[in-house]
């Protein structure tokens, strides 16, 4: 009883703490939340109507993705960290990540050059065939969360599984990629409105102790499997 007082006066900490940055982000997942209320009847309107991603096209145009990403616990070369695992992944953030990495927001040589190529449509249906099976949220919770993880939460779920398309699923992720992203946005390698003020105050204690947490939980990420031709990244700063 009194370990959980004491959790919940934490929680409440941390929140009085991070309450200007909420502010000032507008409360993200309620706005987003609203956002996707409006959507579904959109898809009727002729306006602006946005082709959903065909897995079949995507699979014929993602056969160099799979050079990397189809190899289960294969490094990033320099500096060396393991290439994130797609499938499971919501689409519509793997698209965002996609677009990000076309427009520079995410340094990365190898990804922004191989998205360079790729138009938004091209992006939806590589995007529907790597999500695969796409985890849901509500499984049982692995371990202890961090303190630090008590605003995470919010958008990636205790169990690591976004709350929306647009958050990505960090469960079962590579933990040395999950730390590697939060570094990112510490230094600014990767620009996010959304991000970079949640990693703002974080420790390098933090940043391990919340990616060995996200990664151990289950139903886990997976590598799309395929034997193919192996390819090297190199990282863009
Ligand atoms: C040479 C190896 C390599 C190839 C080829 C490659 N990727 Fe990547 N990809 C990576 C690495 C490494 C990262 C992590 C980069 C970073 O640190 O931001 C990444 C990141 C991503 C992400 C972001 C994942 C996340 O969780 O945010 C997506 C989506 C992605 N790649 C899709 C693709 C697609 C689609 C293709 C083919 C058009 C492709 N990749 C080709 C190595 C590769
Ligand atoms: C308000 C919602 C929100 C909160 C709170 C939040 N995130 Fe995020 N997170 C996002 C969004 C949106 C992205 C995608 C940003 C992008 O496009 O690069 C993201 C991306 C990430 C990524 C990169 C995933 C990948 O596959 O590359 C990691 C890791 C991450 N968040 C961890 C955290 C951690 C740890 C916390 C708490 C300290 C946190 N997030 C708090 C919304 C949130």
């Amino acid at each position: 009883m009194g370990s959980r007082m004491r959790g919940s006066v934490l929680i409440a900490v941390v929140w009085t703490l991070a309450s200007p940055v909420m502010a000032q982000e507008e409360a993200q997942p309620a706005a987003d939340a609203s956002a996707e209320a409006t959507a579904a009847p959109a898809e009727e309107a002729p306006a602006a109507p946005v082709a959903a991603g065909d897995p079949v096209r995507g699979k014929a145009i993602s056969y160099t993705c799979l050079g990397c990403h189809g190899i289960p616990n294969y490094k990033n070369a320099f500096p060396n960290y393991s290439v994130p695992k797609l499938e499971g992944q919501h689409a519509e953030y793997m698209v965002t990540a996609l677009q990000a990495y076309r427009a520079g927001e995410r340094s990365h040589i190898t990804m922004h050059s191989q998205a360079s190529t790729l138009t938004d449509q091209d992006m939806r249906d590589i995007a529907a065939f790597f999500s695969g099976e796409v985890l849901k949220p509500g499984a049982k919770v692995v371990g202890k969360a961090p303190e630090s993880a008590a605003l995470c939460v919010a958008c990636h779920g205790q169990d690591g599984v976004g709350i929306t398309g647009i958050y990505p699923t960090l469960s079962g992720q590579h933990e040395d990629y999950l730390a590697r992203a939060l570094h990112d946005y510490k230094k600014g390698g990767r620009k996010n409105a959304i991000m970079a003020p949640m990693v703002a105050a974080l420790k390098d204690a933090d940043i391990d102790a919340l990616a060995r947490y996200f990664s151990q939980q289950r139903p886990a990420l997976k590598t799309e499997e395929r034997p193919s031709t192996r390819l090297t990244a190199h990282e863009g700063h």
